[in-house]
């Protein structure tokens, strides 16, 4: 007999406290029904991350990204203002820029060569004469909400829900009190790097939010760095810090020599964004769900110099970076195939380590009913 979504759903109980909780069950790792439903529930409801400030500073850049599964274009105007739509053609649904990213005097839909201004509206229809009751007034692309916080750009692809919150409002005064002091805007982009895991995109999330529980099995070179008995998590309404005093005694020479400072911040923000701070380095991860047991992960690297003098150096950091995300891949797909197994249902949690995963677990499930 088939399970239903609500069975699903309900099989969860979000109301105990970490020292009694369970995982969310592995049938939501790798049910259809429920990630199809985490798209509209979850990320399209959410504030979600779509790409950096650099890349739309001045008028005519753009960006394309698909945001839970909705086309959408950033793009800053001829009067400075920037904008996000969705990349969706008025004529016959065609992606109107289909670059992802550039600079372009307007908008151009590749198809039947329809143009929108910068801001949005339908300048251009050719051969279009006649079509009666068409305004061309009311065919501009059509808006989407954006805003920004640090250098970041963040969109919300959902219908204005009964919760309109703002991005301030979703982040929390908190986090943003947190972040703030960091003065992030001293770091610069240097590179982006694509990863793919071959599991539901929770399971990242849940390797991310153990709290330092798998590092020193799985990552050696970072364990070497960190204080593990040191480790804290601090939990907040809706994000998540991990944080660890910094060792260099007995560091592995590649990792301690481009892992600095007295703390290194993890920062996770759900659903999906992480911030990874290290004295002189940060990274962001944004965690997509590309099918129920598809992952692609898109790690932006920035350094306070990214000069061609610190190349060597900021690459030499970005290789650390990379081999924890190798040492994560296997362990990925492990679960992932553990999870399909008719062996598990659901897990519990370290109550040292794993207040953070309840957090994202109880976030979700929220979200879900
Ligand atoms: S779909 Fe864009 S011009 Fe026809
Ligand atoms: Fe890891």
């Amino acid at each position: 007999m088939k399970t239903s979504i609500q069975e699903i759903i309900g099989s969860y109980d979000s109301s105990v406290s970490l020292e009694r909780a369970f995982t969310i069950p592995a049938s939501w790792y790798t049910n259809q029904e429920l990630y199809e439903l985490e798209l509209r529930n979850v990320f399209a409801q959410s504030w979600q991350f779509v790409c950096r400030l650099d890349q739309v500073e001045s008028a005519g850049q753009y960006v394309t990204a698909d945001v839970s599964g909705e086309p959408i274009v950033i793009v800053r105007g001829n009067d400075n203002v920037l904008r996000g739509f969705f990349n969706v053609c008025r004529h016959h649904a065609a992606a109107v820029m289909t670059e992802t990213e550039g600079t372009a005097a307007q908008l151009r839909c590749p198809y039947h060569g329809w143009t929108y201004s910068l801001a949005g509206e339908l300048k251009g229809t050719p051969d279009f004469a006649g079509v009666c009751g068409f305004e061309r007034s009311q065919n501009g692309l059509l808006p989407v909400l954006i805003e920004v916080w640090e250098q970041w750009v963040f969109v919300k692809t959902g219908e204005k829900g009964a919760t309109n919150e703002s991005l301030n409002d979703f982040l929390g005064t908190k986090l943003i009190a947190q972040i703030q002091p960091l003065n992030l805007n001293n770091l610069y982009w240097f590179e982006r790097r694509h990863y793919l895991f071959d599991c539901n995109w929770k399971v990242f999330v849940d390797n991310y939010l153990d709290g330092g529980y798998h590092v020193p099995h799985l990552h050696k070179g970072l364990d070497s760095v960190l204080d593990y008995s040191n480790y804290k998590i601090e939990n907040g309404e809706r994000f998540c810090l991990q944080s660890s005093p910094i060792v260099t005694q007995g560091a592995e020479p590649e990792t301690g020599a481009v892992r600095h400072g007295e703390r290194a911040l993890y920062y996770w923000l759900y659903p999906n964004f992480m911030i990874n701070w290290y004295e002189g380095a940060m990274d962001t991860n944004l965690v997509l769900p590309r099918g129920v047991d598809k992952t692609e992960v898109i790690f932006d690297f920035y350094f306070p110099d990214v000069s061609e003098s610190t190349r060597e150096r900021n690459l030499a950091s970005i290789a650390v970076g990379q081999r924890i995300q190798d040492e994560d891949t296997e362990i990925c797909k492990s679960v992932q195939r553990g999870l399909n197994s008719r062996a598990y249902v659901a897990g519990r949690l370290s109550v040292r380590r794993e207040a953070g995963e309840h957090l994202f677990h109880r976030l979700l499930a929220a979200d879900l009913r």
